[in-house]
C-alpha cells in the first residue's frame, strides 16, 4: 500500500486540507528592485537624515526581502492554510480548552469607540469603556461568588502570580509571610513555578486513588508555616474535588489560604461558585472559559478574584465609581470595609461615574502596564451577555456532556486510569496500546492523518502515557462521532499494524520532526549565506 492509499483510505470522511505547494522564505523569493508599494512624491521639505540621526544613520540598506504585493499575499495565505485551527475542525487539546471564538465577540471588539479607546484618555472621557470593564468585573464576581477582582493579569500564569502575591501580602500584614505552598501532584506546571517565583517553597501533595486530595495527608502537611494550597478544580484529570469545603476548613484552621486555579472554570460556570465553597483567591483564564482567542502566547487574560479581606492588596489601579468605596454602586467596594477615597481623582466626573483609583497603600503594586488586555475584556463580556445565565449554564453542561460521551465511547479500547466521573475533560492512558509498542505520542500523530488536531500528550504527569482529551461544548454530535471513529480506528491499527501508527503522520508535508532539537535550538531568524550561523 502506498502512503497516499494509507491516508486516503483511512480518513473516515473527514475533510483534510494539506495543500502542499512548496513555499520558500520571503527572503529566498526576493529579487532586487521588486516593490509592493510606491510612495507618493515628497510634498514636505526634505530633511538630511544623516545630519538628523548622527551615528545611528546607516549607510547600507537593510537586507529586507523585495517582492510584489501579490507574492506577499499568496505567501502568507498559503502558510495560513498549513495551520490547523478551531475554525477547521475539532481541537481536543486537553487542559487548553480550545473552544470556538464566536464571531459576535469579534464584531463587538471592533466597535470603534471601544477598540480605539486610548489608555491615557482622562477617565471623564472614557466612561464607555470603563463601564464595559466594570460590567465584566461584576459578571465575573457573580460567576465566581467572590467579592473583588482585578483584570490586570495578562494570562493564567500571570494571574497565579498576582494571586499568590495577594496571599503573601496578606500573610505579611498578619506578621508572617509564611514559607510553604502545598501543590497537588496533578497540578499544571505553572502552579509550582508561581509559588517559587513568589518566594515560597513548594511542597508536593499526593493525589488519592480517585485523583483528589488525600485529606489525611493534607491535615498532616498543613501547619503555621503553610501560606496556601494551590488547587486546580476541576483538576487536570478532569475530576471535581468533592472534598473542597473540608479542604478549605483544614487550611483555614491553620491560618492558611485556599488558592484555586480556576483555569478549568468552563466546567463550573453557572453550576457552582468557588466563593461558596471556601476559596479565598482564584484566577480565571478568559481565553479558556470565556472564548477569547488563545493567540499563540497572547494576548490572554487571567483575572484574579478574591474575598473581601484580600481586596486592599489588589494591584493598582482599581476601578471605582466616585460614589466612593462605601457605596454599593461601586465595583470592588461592596461591604469591604475599605477606608474609601471619595473625591480623589474625580475631577470632571459626575456622580456615579467610574475612575481608576491609585491611592491604595496596601496594594501589591502594578502587575502590568495600563489596565490589562482590554480587547479580551470586551470579547469576554460579549460572550457572557450573548449567552446570558442560562446559556452559560448550558455551555458548561454541554462541555461536560461531550467529554463524558467520548469517555463512554472509548473506554472499552483505551485504559481509564481514574474512574471518578469526568467533568470537562477525560484522561485515558496508552497502557493497552503500549503493549504493541504504540505510545500516546504515536496515537496523537496518527490523529493528524484523520484530520484532527492531537489531544494533549503525556500530561498530567500522574498518568503514565496520558491521552488528555477536551472536546469543549463547541463540538456537535457529528464531529464527536468522527473523532471517536478515528480513535477507534487507530486503536485497531495499533493492534494490527502498529508500524503504521508509529510512523505517523503520513499526510503532512513533513512527518516526524526532532521536537527536542526544535525546542532547545530553535532557528528563528533567516541568515544570509554569508552569515550561516546567525540565530
Ligand atoms: C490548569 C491551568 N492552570 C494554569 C494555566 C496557565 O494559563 P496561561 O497559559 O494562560 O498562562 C493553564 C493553561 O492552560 C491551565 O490549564
Amino acid at each position: 500500500m502506498t502512503t497516499s492509499e494509507v491516508t486516503v483510505s483511512r480518513t473516515n470522511g473527514k475533510v483534510r486540507s494539506h495543500p502542499t505547494q512548496n513555499e520558500a522564505l520571503l527572503f529566498e523569493k526576493s529579487s532586487p528592485g521588486k516593490r509592493a508599494y510606491k510612495l507618493a512624491p515628497l510634498d514636505v521639505p526634505a530633511v538630511d537624515a544623516a545630519a538628523l540621526l548622527g551615528a545611528a544613520h546607516r549607510t547600507t540598506p537593510g537586507e529586507l526581502p523585495e517582492l510584489s504585493e501579490i507574492e506577499i499575499i499568496r505567501h502568507f495565505t498559503r502558510l495560513s492554510t498549513w495551520n490547523y485551527a478551531i475554525d477547521l475542525g475539532m481541537y481536543p487539546l486537553g487542559s487548553c480548552t480550545m473552544k470556538y471564538n464566536p464571531r459576535v465577540n469579534e464584531l463587538v471588539a471592533r466597535i470603534e469607540g471601544l477598540a480605539e479607546a486610548h489608555p491615557y484618555r482622562p477617565d471623564s472621557l472614557a466612561q464607555g469603556i470603563l463601564e464595559v470593564i466594570d460590567l465584566l468585573q461584576r459578571c465575573l464576581i457573580e460567576i465566581t461568588g467572590m467579592d473583588a477582582i482585578t483584570l490586570q493579569p495578562a494570562a493564567g500564569a500571570h494571574g497565579e502570580f498576582t494571586g499568590i502575591l495577594l496571599v503573601r501580602a496578606w500573610h505579611e500584614s498578619q506578621g508572617n509571610a509564611r514559607k510553604r505552598i502545598l501543590i497537588p501532584d496533578s497540578a499544571h506546571g505553572t502552579n509550582p513555578a508561581t509559588a517559587a517565583i513568589c518566594g515560597y517553597t513548594v511542597e508536593n501533595l499526593k493525589s488519592n486513588a480517585e485523583g483528589g486530595i488525600d485529606l489525611e495527608a493534607l491535615t498532616r502537611q498543613v501547619d503555621e508555616e503553610t501560606a496556601a494550597l494551590m488547587l486546580t478544580n476541576p483538576s487536570t484529570i478532569g475530576v471535581f474535588e468533592s472534598q473542597i469545603a473540608k479542604i478549605a476548613e483544614i487550611l483555614h484552621a491553620k491560618g492558611a489560604l485556599l488558592y484555586m486555579d480556576g483555569a478549568n472554570m468552563n466546567a463550573l460556570v453557572g453550576k457552582a461558585r468557588p466563593g461558596d465553597f471556601g476559596v479565598d483567591v482564584m484566577h480565571l483564564n478568559l481565553h479558556k472559559t470565556f472564548s477569547t482567542p488563545h493567540g499563540g502566547g497572547g494576548p490572554g487574560s487571567g483575572p484574579v478574584a478574591c474575598k473581601a479581606f484580600l481586596e486592599p492588596f489588589l494591584p493598582t489601579p482599581v476601578l471605582i465609581s466616585n460614589f466612593g468605596f462605601d457605596d454599593p454602586r461601586s465595583p470592588n467596594a461592596r461591604d469591604l470595609g475599605h477606608p474609601g477615597t471619595k473625591g480623589l481623582g474625580t475631577e470632571g466626573l459626575s456622580a456615579g461615574e467610574l475612575h481608576w483609583e491609585y491611592n491604595r497603600p496596601q496594594s501589591v503594586g502594578r502587575v502590568r502596564a495600563f489596565y490589562g488586555n482590554v480587547g479580551m475584556f470586551i470579547r469576554a463580556l460579549a460572550y457572557i451577555l450573548a449567552n446570558g445565565p442560562d446559556g452559560l449554564r448550558q455551555t458548561t453542561e454541554d462541555a461536560v456532556l461531550n467529554a463524558n460521551y467520548i469517555r463512554a465511547k472509548l473506554q472499552d479500547l483505551y485504559e481509564l486510569p481514574y474512574k471518578t466521573a469526568s467533568m470537562h475533560e477525560v484522561v485515558f492512558s496508552d497502557k493497552l496500546q503500549a503493549a504493541k509498542g504504540v505510545k500516546t505520542g504515536d496515537i496523537a500523530k496518527r490523529l493528524i492523518d484523520y484530520g484532527f488536531h492531537p489531544y494533549t500528550v503525556s500530561f498530567p504527569m500522574i498518568v503514565h502515557g496520558a491521552l488528555m482529551i477536551e472536546p469543549t461544548e463547541s463540538e456537535s454530535l457529528e464531529e464527536l462521532d468522527l473523532f471517536i471513529e478515528a480513535m477507534r480506528a487507530i486503536a485497531k491499527e495499533a493492534e494490527e499494524t502498529p508500524e503504521l501508527v508509529k510512523s505517523a503522520p503520513h499526510s503532512t508535508r513533513v512527518s516526524r520532526l526532532d521536537e527536542v532539537l526544535a525546542a532547545r535550538k530553535p532557528i528563528l531568524r533567516w541568515a544570509p549565506a554569508a552569515r550561516p550561523n546567525a540565530r
